[in-house]
């Protein structure tokens, strides 16, 4: 029995012993091994050197890189003749640079030819590579082009090719209509490739060729190329330099395998699997046939090597996983949230209580049936208190936020369709404030995308801040809440029995008219543009007009007019909203609003009044007209960092036609667009009583857009151009042509609460 037990401690020591020495020799990643080249990281499987890379045959090139030098003279790794510009473990891809084939009419011989005599042909079919066709596209340059790309030579006239497909670029009319970053046909084209192609050959077609069109395009250019990458740039075709700015050499995506086995068949072999890290997992390849191997959730790092994946700290991630007062816990493969030691409740949404009685643990020591029946009841009586002083903090914050005041007015008015939502209620409707709803977060507050119980969409805006004006909430909400116009976001309800109070608000899903000018998404139409400033206007100046004294909106900007599905303007974010003052003592003393659409009178006087809107819809006005931006802080001259001086003075100096948007110049005679700007200089007076009232202003461009109606065949040709840019036939109005087109939206700035921009 001794003996046994001696054998067996004798045994484990060996193997104790035995087990490092063995792990470092499997390790490639010894100091010897050369894991950085020409600024390259090289992760192994790959490697520099022999036993420094993964040995998959003696003909196969994937894995053992040479760090050589390129033909400008720096250093890089290569894989065989292409050069590796990264490596990614995780994903299983190497980017290597691919020579971009060009076919040009030379003027001397008077004929086409290549650019250079070598052969451009890739093939990687003796590796365990293949040409990603997720990330690829094959793309072809030029004003007369058309190129093939198949998996044969096909300058060798090789037959029996796998997949032969090509694409056509031609410049209609003339270059001018080519646009940067457009690759769709016009002077530039894409087309996919077949899944699993491990070799690629160009052939330009000759009927096709650019010696008549010498004079402003030279050149074809064909090249499969990374499609994140590429941005075609109009001067590849006007000044044929897609090979001279590029380096001759674009990005090209290649998957790998680590085994061209499936899982299932790597796993028998325990001595050539290569998924030797602790917590990690094989996957099957999608486009090579073959394996790959990754770290398992939670865990990061080289699933090749033993111990290479190592636990994340999620406590330590870009997003902290728990809401104040809750802290994180690491855990392997994970992490938890805990409350602060005396409190409990739910630490990920940060809603920890003090633990009120230790008393049940106590008394739970006795061991007699009556002190059972009395921790019960104890724990019960404990329960009822802690439901009871939750109900009294919801019951404060309500008062506090002039709930009572809401009720009472409610009650007195009828017919108001607003409702006070619980806290349980939202929480149900944004998935407990779940981070995937947020549409949008700011310095003051969080906007949740969420449905209520009756599937109607809402956007639900939770308020960082507390200060003193919110004590008039209350009053706030009940004006806001009985204002009905097509045109303003509807305000259905708040909840007011938590710290700070929530607005729950129609949700309108397209965006802003900020991203809509700025964003650089789609052409707007003059009727469009006409349309928004038409609905703006109508909006503020009911708002002026609703109630006495008027209804200040005080913080018009474009990020805070939302355009719907239809072009219909929303206008939003009631935030710095105030009921004009009656007295001088309620003068508002703290400067609200933002730089660029401030009236100049009001930070003098401090003395907010309607016309202050006005102001302030002039500058939305130049947005419009002009496409720039309110403040400028990139534009050099002091100018033109002010949209409204900027303007001003343009529009002194007769120089109108150098700052109006070239989009509406061109489609528009002047004669409307001079009307609008004249309106824009009215609102922009310094001395606010010149200004026009909103009213007014509502009333000129709806006189403004009747006249634009007519005539008639003016309607047809902008119809015409919402077909160019792709928007449905169904389109009945002018206004609407754009629906479809404009999709890069960014809910950023719903209801103004946005990032710094
Ligand atoms: C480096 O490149 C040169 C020229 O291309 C070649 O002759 C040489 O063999 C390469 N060296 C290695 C180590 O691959
Ligand atoms: C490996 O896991 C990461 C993170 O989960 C994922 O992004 C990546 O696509 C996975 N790789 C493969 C080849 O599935
Ligand atoms: C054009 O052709 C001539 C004659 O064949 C040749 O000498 C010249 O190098 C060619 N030019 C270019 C730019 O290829
Ligand atoms: C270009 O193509 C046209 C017909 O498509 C042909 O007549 C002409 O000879 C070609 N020119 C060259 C230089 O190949
Ligand atoms: C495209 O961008 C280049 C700068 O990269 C610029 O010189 C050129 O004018 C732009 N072309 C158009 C049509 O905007
Ligand atoms: C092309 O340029 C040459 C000289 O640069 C000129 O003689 C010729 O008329 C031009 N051709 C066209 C079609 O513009
Ligand atoms: C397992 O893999 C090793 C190394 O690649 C190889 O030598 C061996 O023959 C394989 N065993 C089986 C049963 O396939
Ligand atoms: C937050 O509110 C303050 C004061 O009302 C304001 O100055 C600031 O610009 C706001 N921040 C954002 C991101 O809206
Ligand atoms: C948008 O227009 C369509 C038909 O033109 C209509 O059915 C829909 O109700 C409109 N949506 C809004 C939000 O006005
Ligand atoms: C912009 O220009 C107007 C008119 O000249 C001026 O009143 C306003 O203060 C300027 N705003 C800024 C931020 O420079």
């Amino acid at each position: 029995m001794q003996a046994n037990r001696e054998m067996l401690v004798a045994l484990l020591a060996v193997l104790a012993s035995a087990w490092p020495a063995a792990v470092s020799a499997s390790q490639p990643t010894g100091p010897t091994c050369q894991r950085r080249c020409g600024g390259v990281d090289i992760p192994y499987p790959f490697g520099i050197g022999h036993g420094c890379y993964l040995y998959t045959g003696e003909h196969d090139l994937t894995f053992g890189l040479t760090c050589n030098l390129t033909a400008s003279g720096a250093a890089a790794p290569f894989c065989g003749r292409l050069e590796v510009l990264s490596v990614s473990v995780p994903r299983g891809k190497v980017r290597v640079g691919n020579d971009i084939s060009a076919w040009c009419y030379n003027a001397t011989s008077r004929s086409m030819e290549n650019r250079d005599e070598e052969n451009r042909f890739t093939d990687v079919s003796d590796s365990s590579f293949a040409l990603s066709d997720e990330e690829n596209r094959f793309t072809v340059v030029g004003c007369n082009s058309l190129a093939y790309v198949s998996s044969s030579d096909l300058s060798q006239f090789a037959t029996g090719s796998d997949y032969m497909t090509g694409c056509m670029a031609t410049c209609p009319g003339d270059a001018r209509q080519l646009e940067n970053g457009s690759c769709a046909g016009m002077g530039c084209c894409q087309a996919a490739i077949p899944r699993g192609v491990n070799s690629y050959g160009v052939v330009f077609e000759h009927k096709f060729n650019t010696s008549q069109i010498k004079n402003f395009s030279r050149c074809s250019y064909a090249v499969l190329v990374e499609a994140s990458a590429f941005d075609f740039r109009t001067s590849y075709v006007t000044a044929g330099d897609f090979v001279e700015s590029t380096g001759g050499k674009v990005p090209l995506v290649l998957d790998w395998v680590v085994g061209k086995v499936t899982c299932r068949e790597a796993k028998r072999n325990a001595t050539s699997y290569a998924c030797i890290s602790g917590n990690s997992v094989c996957v099957d390849s999608r486009n090579v046939p073959g394996y790959l191997c990754n770290c398992t959730n939670g865990y990061e790092g080289n699933p090749y090597l033993q111990g290479g994946c190592r636990d994340i700290d999620e406590c330590e991630g870009v997003e902290y996983p728990c809401s104040v007062p809750g802290t994180c816990i690491n855990t392997p493969g994970g992490s938890r949230c805990a409350c602060p030691e005396d409190t409990t409740g739910n630490a990920y949404t940060g809603t920890c209580e003090a633990k009120r009685s230790q008393l049940g643990v106590h008394i739970a020591i006795g061991v007699s049936v009556s002190v059972v029946v009395l921790v019960i009841s104890i724990s019960c009586a404990y329960m009822i208190h802690e439901k009871r002083s939750l109900a009294a903090v919801k019951k404060s914050y309500f008062k506090q936020h002039g709930g009572l005041l809401l009720f009472e007015e409610m009650k007195s008015k009828q017919g108001v369709s607003f409702t006070i939502f619980t806290r349980e209620e939202l929480e149900e409707a944004t998935g407990k404030f779940d981070e995937r709803n947020v549409l949008g977060k700011g310095g003051n507050g969080t906007v949740y995308k969420g449905t209520l119980k009756d599937s109607r969409t809402v956007a639900i805006k939770k308020c960082k801040l507390i200060d003193e004006r919110q004590k008039e909430f209350g009053k706030e909400m009940l004006i806001l809440s009985q204002i009905n116009h097509r045109n303003i976001v509807k305000l259905y309800g708040c909840c007011l029995e938590v710290e700070v109070p929530m607005l729950v608000y129609e949700y309108i899903p397209n965006g802003d008219l900020y991203q809509l000018i700025h964003g650089g998404g789609s052409r707007v139409s003059f009727a469009t543009r006409l349309k928004i400033a038409d609905e703006t206007a109508e909006a503020l100046a009911y708002l002026h007009s609703w109630a006495s004294p008027p209804i200040i909106h005080g913080d018009v900007k474009s990020p805070n007019i939302l355009i719907d599905n239809n072009y219909t303007v929303k206008v939003s974010d009631f935030g710095a909203s105030t009921l004009a003052p009656t007295d001088e003592a309620q003068f508002v003393t703290f400067v609200q609003g933002t730089c660029g659409y401030l009236d100049p009178e009001y930070m003098q006087t401090c003395k907010l009044t309607d016309r202050s809107d006005v102001y302030s819809f002039g500058v939305v006005l130049l947005e419009l007209l002009t496409g720039r931006k309110a403040l400028n802080l990139q534009a050099t001259d002091g100018e033109a960092k002010n949209l409204s001086s900027h303007f001003l003075l343009a529009a002194s100096a007769r120089r109108l036609g150098e700052i109006v948007d070239v989009q509406i110049v061109n489609e528009e005679s002047t004669e409307p667009i001079e009307q609008v700007a004249e309106l824009a200089k009215q609102c922009l007076e310094i001395n606010s009583e010149n200004r026009p009232s909103m009213r007014e202003v509502a009333e000129e461009l709806g006189r403004l857009r009747k006249l634009l109606q007519h005539p008639w065949d003016q309607k047809n040709s902008e119809e015409m151009q919402g077909l160019l840019v792709g928007s449905p036939a169904t389109s009945t109005y002018s206004d609407i042509e754009l629906s479809n087109a404009y999709v890069s939206l960014d809910d950023s700035s719903y209801l103004g609460v946005q990032s710094a921009r």
